[in-house]
Order: structure tokens, then sequence, then C-alpha cells
């Protein structure tokens, strides 16, 4: 079951036609709702093409064993979905503790995308990555588009361009392929992550690795542990002394289930040069930077400063595509030939639920 997408400007979907003909291949009965691809470009015909069987809202659900979304539903939706369904999508486990707690109190099996273990073998589920991977690339084009400078070195009849110069603080998932990105498109680039680790990864591709004297630790899922009030103090300091250097800041840095770290208060935004642009890829958190307006672009003394969220919807095709293979290879894994099974003894399947499993597990406090 795949039904249409509700929250506003969610244009991903979260089964193609292609993969609802491999669940279909897999010994699934796939239902999608109709219209549900048509902002990804991916209309009724092609679902029917491929021997997918069409619904409307009022009897998609009929039957339903197991609904696969993008965004969690709205407490509307979570009213309408069958007692004891699966449901899987992004539930925001961390952050939204009362979706959490409608789904439980309904009965539903919640498997949260953020939440499968970043484990070899459930890679090819990530879906935090597979989208940031789209986010990370988007957010160099949007800069790249709202910057007044070419990118690439030019030598020309008419004089010889400068590169861009582009910064990339956070060097996770998007924060590496915004570099890689940004070097494609011919720019000087240098980032910047509290994890010493990712040096390596930064200079790997071709980018200078930025020394704010401010190191932070890695937690064993390898993600960055926050940082203490005067360590970030130093971070910002070391950052307002370098930014105006910068013609481009993509900002990426996240913690999970907390506000975005504050990297660049407004005294250095003011010190950079009119014509820069931000794009904070961490707005939806509230953003990395202090003048981020989530969800809005602003011009704050000549500095662009692009708050956009749900920044890998912007590219919903490709985003659809790779989120729907990451939601296969999880259905496969929770019904392997179309039949549930789901055996919380194992990692990936105990850690990606949220709500619903037969014992007190994560999320379920
Ligand atoms: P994320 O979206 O939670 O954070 C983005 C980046 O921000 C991280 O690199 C983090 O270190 C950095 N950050 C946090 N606070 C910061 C600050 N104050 N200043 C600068 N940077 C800051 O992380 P993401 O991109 O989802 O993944 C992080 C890491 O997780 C990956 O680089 C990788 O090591 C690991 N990972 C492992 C996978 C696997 O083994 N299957 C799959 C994907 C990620």
């Amino acid at each position: 079951m795949r039904p249409r997408e509700s929250a506003p400007g969610e244009h991903r979907v979260a089964l193609t036609p292609e993969a609802a003909a491999k669940l279909r291949a897999s010994g699934f009965d796939v239902v999608v709702e109709r219209g549900a691809g048509v902002l990804a470009g991916f209309p009724d015909e092609q679902y029917a093409e491929s021997g997918v069987a069409l619904a409307d809202q009022a009897s998609l659900l009929e039957g339903a064993e197991a609904v696969v979304r993008v965004a969690k539903p709205s407490a509307e939706e979570v009213g309408a979905l069958p007692a004891g369904v699966v449901l899987i999508g992004f539930l925001e486990p961390l952050t939204d503790t009362d979706g959490i707690a409608r789904l439980r109190e309904h009965g539903v099996v919640a498997f949260a995308m953020e939440s499968i273990p970043r484990i070899t073998r459930a890679q090819s589920m990530d879906a935090l990555s597979s989208q940031a991977t789209i986010a990370g690339y988007k957010a160099v084009l949007l800069a790249a588009d709202r910057s007044p400078k070419l990118f690439p070195m030019l030598m020309t009849a008419a004089g010889t361009v400068a590169p861009a110069r582009v910064l990339v603080l956070g060097a996770g998932v998007a924060g590496l392929q915004a570099i890689a990105t940004a070097r494609r498109l011919g720019a000087v680039v240098s980032a910047f992550d509290v994890r010493p680790a990712v040096a390596e990864q930064v200079q790997s591709l071709g980018a200078t690795f930025l020394d704010l004297g401010v190191r932070g630790e890695e937690t064993e899922g390898g993600y960055a542990r926050e940082l203490t009030s005067e360590q970030q103090a130093e971070q910002q300091r070391a950052l307002e002394e370098r930014l105006p250097t910068f013609d481009v800041v993509i900002t990426t840095a996240a913690v999970p289930g907390r506000p975005a770290p504050k990297l660049i208060p407004a005294a250095s935004v003011d010190a950079m040069r009119p014509g820069s642009v931000v794009v904070d890829l961490a707005a939806e958190t509230g953003g990395n930077c202090e003048l981020t307006e989530p969800g809005r672009e602003i011009a704050h003394a000549g500095v662009t400063i692009v708050g956009l969220t749900n920044v890998a919807a912007l590219m919903a095709s490709d985003a659809s595509r790779l989120y729907a293979r990451n939601v296969v290879t999880l259905l496969e894994h929770l019904a392997p030939e179309g039949t549930l099974a789901l055996d919380f003894e194992d990692e990936i399947t105990a850690g990606a639920c949220v709500a619903g499993a037969p014992t007190a597990g994560k999320g379920e406090a």
C-alpha cells in the first residue's frame, strides 16, 4: 500500500513503478493510491503498466498489512490505519514523541527509516543517506544559482575569473556530496567537521580540511556528539574569522535528536561579503546559521541565506527512486517472499521498530 503524501512540499513517493513491480515479483500484493507518484514524475499509467493496482483513498487501506510512505502520517491519517498494520516511513522518532505515542496507542507496528541501524548489512535500506546525498548535491546547485560568481576558474579573452571559494560545514553524507559536487563545478572547496575522522575523506575529494582548533567526539553509530558550550563558542569565533574569505557556505551540521548546532551567528553573516550565499541544510532542525528562516530564502546585508527545508523533495524523481529502493529492501527484510515475519531478535527489525514491538525496545519508553 502506498498512499499519496499529504505533507506540504512533499513531492516524493515511497514506491516508484519499478519498485512496486519488484515487490510484486517478490510475492507482495501492491496497491498504490491514485496520483501518488504524479509530483515525482510517475503518473498512474506507469504503475498500471507495471501491473500494480491503483485505488482511491477510500478503499486503499482495506486489508492492508503494511503501509509505506515518505513523511509521517497526520493524526487523521493515523486514525484511518488498520490496527496492527505495519507502517514504514520517516516518522521522526527522536523528535516527534507525540506522533510515535499516537501510533503506539493506535496499535500500529511502526518502523522509522531514521532508526535503521547504520550497519553494513542495512546500507541498502539507509534512507537517511540516500536522501542526504540528494540534498547535498542540490544544495550546491541552489548556491551556484543564487551566487553572482562563476564556480570554475575561467580564462577568457576578457580576462581570468577566479574560482568560487566554497566552505562546507559538516562533512557527513550530505556534506561529502556537497564537496564532490562543488568540486565538479570547479570551485575551490574547504570543509570542516567536528569528527576528526572525516579529514581524510574531505581531502580525498580534493578539498581542504579547515582546522578550527575544535575536535568533537564520535559516537558508536558514527554520529557526532554535541559540543560543549565552550567548544561551540570557540568554533563560532574561529569560523567568524574565516567566513569573509568564502563566496558560498553550505552547512549540514547535525546531531541526531538535537537542535542544529549554531555555527554562524548573525555577527558572522554581517562580516561576510555582499553577494555571498549560505545554504543551510540544517534549516529543518533550526538551522546552523542564526539568521536562517526555515522554509524561506532571505537576504541580509547582501548575503543570501537559503533555509529551504526538505531539499531532497526538490529532486523528487531521483529521491523517490533511491527511497523506494531503500523501502523495498526493508520490506523484503520484514516480509521475506511477501509474508510478514517480524523477527524482533534481528538487529535491523528491532532497531527500526519505534512503536508496536512486542518487547519494550527503542522508542517504547
Ligand atoms: P548527520 O546528518 O547527523 O550530521 C552531519 C554532519 O554534521 C556529521 O558529519 C557530524 O559530524 C557533523 N557535525 C555535528 N556537529 C557539528 C558541528 N558543531 N560542527 C561541524 N560539524 C558538525 O550525519 P550523517 O551525515 O547522517 O552521518 C554521519 C556519519 O555516520 C557518516 O559520515 C558515517 O560515518 C556514518 N554513517 C555510517 C553508515 C554505515 O555504516 N552504513 C551510513 C551512513 C552514515
